[in-house]
């Protein structure tokens, strides 16, 4: 995409975005809250139009945002789990609003549990579940759900530190087989580069690429990367990046000079 902008009344969320992701990538973004992340995954999965001006390009062809509802698979911020399904029908529910043959689906969700960590669960609800298991069912629905690049936003964000990392190192692994693009919104440093092929940092609000930091790290990567010289480095990289723009934000915030 490019000169991307997106205007809600008076707030500028995004201003002049620029950016493009390859076949088969890792693309990791961080950014200060509120500087439009959310806002752009919306635009890229088709729900929002950006202002005039901006460019989408989906597969070289440029492109309305309402054009790539329904190409993209997406999971929002929330996982968005529906309490009375149970964890199969909750993971098919993207291709049975699709229009997908409903036996058929839930066949295949079946398949897919052991992968997910959810042998045995299939008939469980959502209340029944730790944290950990909701977001790999919001994830397996997003997996079932095949399209070209999937967009996920903050997706381990509310579990604790362990389950994290548990969780990281299981989706590399999901990753490395199904191969995947993957757009990933975080607000983690350490899971931005220890997951991605690249890191996008954005600027405090509106929203820019403020930095493009490839993580030339080699795959599979291991739990012990995240205190390797080579990672400590990328990561003082990226925090500078963005502790420049977290002051900024505070500074606008508080009105502070
Ligand atoms: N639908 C909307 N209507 C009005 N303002 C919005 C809407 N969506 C987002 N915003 C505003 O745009 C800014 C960026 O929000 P968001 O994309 O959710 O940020 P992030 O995900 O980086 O925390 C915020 O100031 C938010 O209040
Ligand atoms: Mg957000």
């Amino acid at each position: 995409m490019s000169r991307v902008s997106k205007t809600f009344g008076p707030v500028q969320a995004l201003n002049g975005l620029e950016f493009s992701v390859n076949a088969g990538e890792f693309v990791t973004v961080v950014g200060p809250s509120g500087c439009g992340k959310s806002t752009l995954f919306n635009i890229v999965a088709g729900l929002e139009e950006p202002d005039d001006g901006g460019i989408l390009r989906f597969k070289g062809q440029s492109c309305h945002a309402a054009e790539l509802l329904g190409r993209v698979s997406f999971m929002p911020q929330r996982d968005l789990l529906l309490p009375w399904r149970n964890v199969v029908d909750n993971a098919i529910l993207a291709n049975e609003i699709e229009g997908a043959n409903r036996k058929e689906a839930r066949a295949k969700a079946l398949a897919m549990l052991p992968e997910f960590g959810l042998a045995g669960f299939e008939k469980q609800y959502p209340h029944q579940l730790s944290g950990g298991m909701r977001q790999r069912v919001a994830l397996m629905r997003t997996f079932m759900f095949e399209r070209e690049l999937m967009l996920l936003d903050e997706p381990f964000g509310a579990l604790d530190a362990l389950t994290r990392t548990m969780m990281q190192r299981w989706l590399l692994d999901v990753w490395q087989r199904h191969r995947r693009t993957i757009l990933f919104i975080t607000h983690d440093v350490d899971e931005a580069l220890f997951l991605g092929d690249r890191v996008l940092v954005m600027s405090a609000r509106p929203g820019r690429v403020k930095m493009n930091c490839p993580v030339p790290l080699p795959r599979p990567r291991h739990a012990d990367l995240v205190t390797a010289p080579e990672f400590i480095a990328l990561k003082r990289q990226v925090l500078d990046a963005i502790e420049e723009e977290a002051m900024k934000s505070f500074t606008l915030s508080t009105g502070a000079h």
